[in-house]
């Protein structure tokens, strides 16, 4: 199945950012919001994006304007109706993505495809929100979307092997490279960061050096962009801290309980760029 017609709930950094690279591709998309106003902000934003492209010589102003109209805007799940693929990128709370797939289910065709984008939430558990668990995939962008190659796709434990090449060919066609995971907590990319994000911050809690040292060590020495401590600081680390505790709770292993210094920061409203101070400060 060819994607033509795709919607994309929420419209924050990663809906903007998936509906961005479906329209380039020419593919419709319906980018649906909480309220009008939250989604013509989302396409301003695409729009000063696309326009750093054209800086950039990455595209031209011809493929700009085409891309902004293959963007639909709305207040209303209804949009996804006659979506092919619905691709998810709501907050990641379990209930508003329950409510948002329990209504795609009765909205969308049988055949159409339920994606997340979700981190770290299980597919399989978003998958029993709905009535079609085969047609429920996780996809995984990478922030900034536009800018990064990876998406990692993830397998439900009923996903069937059809919806699973279509979103493998969708993720190529879209110029991505995909890689595959089971849905076991933290997928590939969180299960392998976050323990190394939660040893730095063990390292620093234990005095054994400087945040500095620490970061440097792992961008000289091993050839990192960002250290481990910038990285958390870039992510959110209250995101951290929830995905730690998702892999704690998942496997009930000790070796993914969170660092006391990133429960500290995390209550103490430090919580990387975002807050401005984190590890470092950000002023
Ligand atoms: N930010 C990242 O680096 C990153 C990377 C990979 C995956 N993710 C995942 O992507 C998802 C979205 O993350 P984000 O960083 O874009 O969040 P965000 O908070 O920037 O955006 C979420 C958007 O969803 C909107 N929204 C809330 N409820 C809605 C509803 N019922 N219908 C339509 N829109 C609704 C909000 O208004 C908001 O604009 C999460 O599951 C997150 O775990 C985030």
């Amino acid at each position: 199945m060819k994607i033509e017609r795709a919607a994309v709930v929420g419209a924050g950094a990663m809906g903007s950012g998936i509906a961005h690279v479906l329209a380039l591709k020419g593919i419709s998309v319906a980018l649906i919001e909480a309220s009008e106003a939250f989604a013509k902000k989302a396409v301003e934003g695409i729009s000063s994006n696309l326009d750093r492209q054209i800086k950039k010589g990455v595209i031209d102003s011809s493929a700009k304007d085409k891309a902004l109209s293959k963007i639909q805007t709305a207040a209303d799940l209804g949009a996804a109706k006659n979506a092919q693929i619905v691709i998810e990128a709501v907050p990641e709370k379990i209930e508003i993505k329950k409510d948002v797939f329990t209504r795609l289910n009765s909205l969308c065709s049988q055949e159409a495809i339920l994606a997340t984008n979700t981190s770290s939430i299980s597919i399989t558990r978003i998958a029993a929100f709905t009535r079609r668990p085969k047609n429920v995939i996780g996809m995984h962008f990478m922030n900034p979307v536009p800018v990064m190659k990876l998406v990692e796709i993830i397998r439900g434990l009923e996903t069937s092997d059809e919806t699973y090449q279509i979103v493998k060919d969708l993720t190529l066609f879209l110029g991505k490279t995909p890689a595959m995971s089971l849905d076991f907590p933290g997928f590939i990319s969180n299960r392998v960061l976050m323990p190394m994000i939660n040893e730095a911050c063990f390292a620093l809690m234990e005095g054994l050096s400087t945040k500095e040292d620490i970061d440097t060590v792992m961008k000289l020495g091993m050839n990192h962009p960002m250290g481990p401590l910038e990285l958390a600081d870039f992510i959110g680390l209250d995101v951290c801290l929830d995905i730690l505790n998702v892999l704690f709770e998942g496997f009930g292993d000790s070796k993914y309980r969170p660092c006391p210094l990133l429960k500290q920061m995390v209550a103490s409203g430090r919580l990387g760029r975002k807050t401005k101070r984190g590890f470092y400060d950000y002023v």
